[in-house]
């Protein structure tokens, strides 16, 4: 199997390369505007895997001197939401976090089970600010009302892969946003 036979399971392109392109651009402005002038360390924290893409793109696009770091943390028990709860297999710890804006990195934001208790798990830290940038946003699976600072692209109901997002670990090296033919995963 190799990416050209990965096509195949695509129903239709969602958001091309080009559209990716200028997402990529015009979120990398919104956080140059907003570090303009803050002394300290800017860090931008990989969600992995499926923010993996989308970052190494985005930050060749960033004028702000940055540190790449990555976490990895998921939602379990979280059939209902307030029994969710997080669990954290790659953690970020740094010194003098008192001086550090972290940005969280995420592929999409679907029910919002996660991110926010992230959001919350670093900010009990010490951190200056944490903020979170998303390429996808799907709020209308949301289960927790949350909003991203920095959102790429709206995409509608459906399951989207490439561009680092993946189902069962396939198709992360498309490089656009496709749906996934319905046949594929029922
Ligand atoms: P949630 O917001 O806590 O539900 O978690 C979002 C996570 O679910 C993302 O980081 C993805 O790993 C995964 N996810 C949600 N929707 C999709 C999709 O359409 N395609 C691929 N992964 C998805
Ligand atoms: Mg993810």
């Amino acid at each position: 199997m190799n990416c050209f036979e990965l096509h195949k399971d695509i129903d239709h392109v969602l958001i091309t390369e080009e559209e990716l392109d200028e997402a990529n651009t015009r979120l990398a402005a919104l956080i140059d505007q907003a570090q303009q002038g803050r002394d300290g360390q800017l860090v931008l924290l990989g969600v992995l895997k499926g923010s993996l893409v989308f970052l190494a793109d985005l930050i060749r696009k960033l004028r702000t001197p940055i540190e790449l770091d990555f976490v990895k943390a998921s939602s379990y028990g979280a059939s209902t939401v307030s029994t969710g709860q997080l669990k954290i297999s790659l953690d970020y710890d740094r010194k003098e976090a008192e001086n550090v804006d972290i940005i969280i990195i995420e592929d999409i934001i679907d029910s919002g089970n996660t991110l926010p208790k992230l959001v919350k798990h670093l900010k009990e830290k010490g951190f200056r600010s944490v903020r979170t940038c998303t390429l996808l946003d799907k709020p209308t699976r949301r289960m927790v009302d949350f909003q991203a600072d920095y959102v790429g692209i709206v995409v509608p109901d459906e399951f989207v892969v490439g561009y680092g997002l993946d189902y069962d670990e396939k198709y992360r090296e498309l490089p656009y946003i496709g749906v996934l033919k319905e046949e594929v995963y029922k």
